[in-house]
């Protein structure tokens, strides 16, 4: 139920942040323009320089675009997850102040793609953010799509993708046009339904001479044939490089006796100084400036209106050459609507990016799938052909300072009586204080309850107060030890040369010994797990010869997950219990890996222990807190039933 939520969860926010990310990246200059309103709605206009806000769109773009695909591909759980809670938790009063100051009529999180109103944007926020909170609760619930060591591949590509679609789109222009003015509007209808005052998006949409003042838009709209439209927002800003191809169409479209408009918001002045610098002599109009930003997202551009409607854009980047304009638009392939449709270009995307993706994953998910066959068929075939015994499955509680001796003695009784009574299918173990020791070894019945220190001294015996020999261990009627416990290590500074001397005296004595190893949480962060456990092993048991290594219980306790209630997963647990094994077989080969157990330990309890302990490579578990009450302790035991 908890998997099928956050997983539900999961696949919602990814669908948002990639739509959201794509209809930015495809229109970056659209997505500047809003972060500017939004920088002015707050005052700080002057505080961002238009270049900035371009660089932040593309930014902004990519990076809600990538956050989807990764929690889509669930790519770096954790992190993802944090992400996106912070991201919706910063979004979520900001459209909330919008909503209620109204200070920009559309949040633009959609481009204009999807157009949703201030409050219709608020509670999709809020939705998006009780997504974001259960994901990031239990991000390991995600259900992976490609494999970890493949991940890098979808990281890059995505990446790639999400710049190029914006390079792309500032080069060219939007290659989604969610605008009333993409290729096919019929601008003349339109802006005659707003005349007969019916709803319309043209209300700013007016065409005047700059010399009388006159409207011009009907006569525009209503020409008859081909009609050229150059469009500058602010002819100030606009990029002079392509000036001559300009001229070019100009003087294209004079020969062919197309009329030549220039639109702009901008002043006498700077069309004069536009003059000068061009030679222009085409017409110049004035239109409202945002109106014209909407028109075409490129300054300047070039429109083709056909009978009033629009049949084709150019941004500056990408002019008619003079091999197009050659010639007539009636014969010319220039001048009919392009049959690159919407649905055309969505093909296109399917195929660079969603086709190799998908292939990606199919090919990820069955090499997983065939390397579990090999492995799950190889264990199989070693069952069935008796090459080997099964190796040992071990619950082992460590009680560490808990329980005075009376407590101990009533809980060990306990759980002697329970096991007597149902016997359990696996070993059991109880490793107690030193304390305890000798009383509980008088009635534990050690055929079912192996009986096990916590501790002994790196000395064989003499003056060394307050220490406690395995020679004294064993005499008690103990039969194990745990050495190397991450908190020996931690708090009383036990070294790799002391926990050396600890396995060799304890073995000297025939103390069966749980050697504990782990990394901690800076080192788990680092990828750093793996190093950690071999030099463990390496310090202080790898010296031991086969005969002797083979009496060795390994317990991985990541320290992050002792008494912290963070279980490692079932699938952290496994790969790093798999990787101990390999290195053991490295070291003593295979058959002394195959024989070695291996238990888990770190908030193991009755809930978790069936998954970790049905992964192959996990033999059962060190347990702590949960092994202080006997009846916490047999939900553990009955893991193996
Ligand atoms: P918890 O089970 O309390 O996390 O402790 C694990 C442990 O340290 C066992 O040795």
């Amino acid at each position: 139920m908890k998997k099928t939520i956050v997983n539900l969860c999961r696949l919602v926010l990814a669908t948002v942040f990639i739509l959201s990310g794509f209809v930015k990246a495809v229109d970056p200059i659209g997505t500047q323009y809003k972060i500017e309103d939004y920088l002015q709605a707050m005052n700080l206009g002057a505080w961002l320089p238009d270049a900035g806000a371009l660089i932040l769109s593309v930014v902004i773009s990519a990076t809600e675009f990538c956050i989807g695909i990764f929690l889509l591909f669930a790519i770096r759980r954790r992190l993802c997850s944090h992400l996106a809670v912070i991201i919706m938790a910063l979004m979520t009063p900001l459209t909330l102040w919008l909503a209620l100051t109204n200070p920009i009529s559309d949040c633009g999180c959609f481009g204009d793609a999807v157009v949703l109103t201030n409050w219709q944007t608020f509670w999709k926020n809020v939705v998006l953010l009780a997504a974001a909170i259960v994901v990031m609760k239990w991000p390991t619930k995600m259900v992976r799509f490609v494999s970890e060591s493949n991940q890098w591949i979808v990281v890059n590509y995505s990446l790639i993708f999400t710049l190029v679609i914006s390079a792309w789109s500032l080069y060219d222009r939007p290659q989604f046009d969610f605008r009333p003015y993409h290729v096919g509007t019929d601008l003349r209808t339109g802006w005659m339904q707003m005349m007969e005052g019916q709803e319309s998006p043209y209300a700013d949409f007016f065409i005047e001479r700059m010399d009388n003042g006159e409207d011009i838009t009907e006569e525009v709209l209503n020409n008859e044939g081909y009609t050229f439209l150059l469009v500058a927002p602010y002819l100030e800003q606009a990029d002079d490089s392509q000036l001559d191809l300009i001229n070019q169409v100009y003087e294209y479209a004079q020969e062919y006796d197309y009329p030549f408009y220039g639109l702009t918001a901008s002043g006498e002045k700077a069309i004069n100084l536009w003059r000068d610098l061009t030679g222009a002599d085409y017409p110049f109009c004035q239109t409202d400036g945002t109106t014209l930003k909407t028109v075409i997202r490129s300054n300047p551009g070039l429109i083709l209106l056909k009978d009033g409607v629009v049949i084709q854009k150019w941004s500056h980047n990408l002019l008619p050459n003079e091999q197009e304009l050659e010639k007539p638009l009636e014969e010319s392939t220039l001048g009919k609507m392009p049959d690159d449709t919407v649905g055309k270009r969505i093909v296109r995307i399917l195929l660079w990016f969603v086709l190799p993706l998908m292939l990606l994953t199919i090919a990820d998910r069955l090499w997983a799938w065939t390397k579990w066959i090999r492995r799950h068929k190889k264990l199989i075939s070693y069952i069935n052909k008796k090459e080997v015994k099964m190796r040992k499955k071990i619950v082992a509680g460590n009680w560490k300072m808990n329980m005075n001796l009376q407590d101990g003695i009533a809980l060990a009784k306990e759980l002697n009586e329970t096991l007597k009574a149902e016997k359990p299918n696996c070993g059991v173990v109880i490793c107690t204080p030193f304390i305890h020791l000798a009383s509980i070894a008088q009635f534990l019945d050690q055929n079912i309850i192996g009986l096990g220190a916590e501790n002994c001294a790196d000395k064989e015996k003499g003056a060394f107060t307050g220490e406690v020999s395995a020679e004294m261990v064993k005499s008690t009627g103990a039969q194990y030890v745990i050495l190397g416990h991450s908190e020996r290590r931690e708090y009383y500074k036990e070294t790799p040369e002391i926990l050396k001397e600890k396995v060799l005296l304890a073995q000297k004595n025939d103390l069966k010994v749980i050697f504990c190893i782990g990394e901690s949480l800076e080192e788990r962060e680092a990828g750093k797990q793996n190093e950690v456990v071999k030099a463990e092993l390496e310090g202080s048991v790898f010296n031991l010869s086969e005969e002797d290594f083979r009496k060795i219980v390994i317990a991985y306790e990541p320290i992050w997950a002792i008494g912290t209630g963070k279980t490692a997963t079932a699938e952290q647990a496994e790969e790093i219990h798999a990787y101990i094994r390999s290195i053991i077989a490295e070291k003593y080969g295979q058959a002394v890996a195959d024989d070695t157990t291996i238990l888990y330990g770190g908030s193991c309890k009755a809930s978790n222990a069936p998954e970790l302990f049905a992964k192959p490579d996990i033999d059962g578990g060190l347990i702590g807190g949960a092994s202080l009450k006997a009846a916490d302790f047999k939900g553990i035991i009955d893991a193996f039933k």
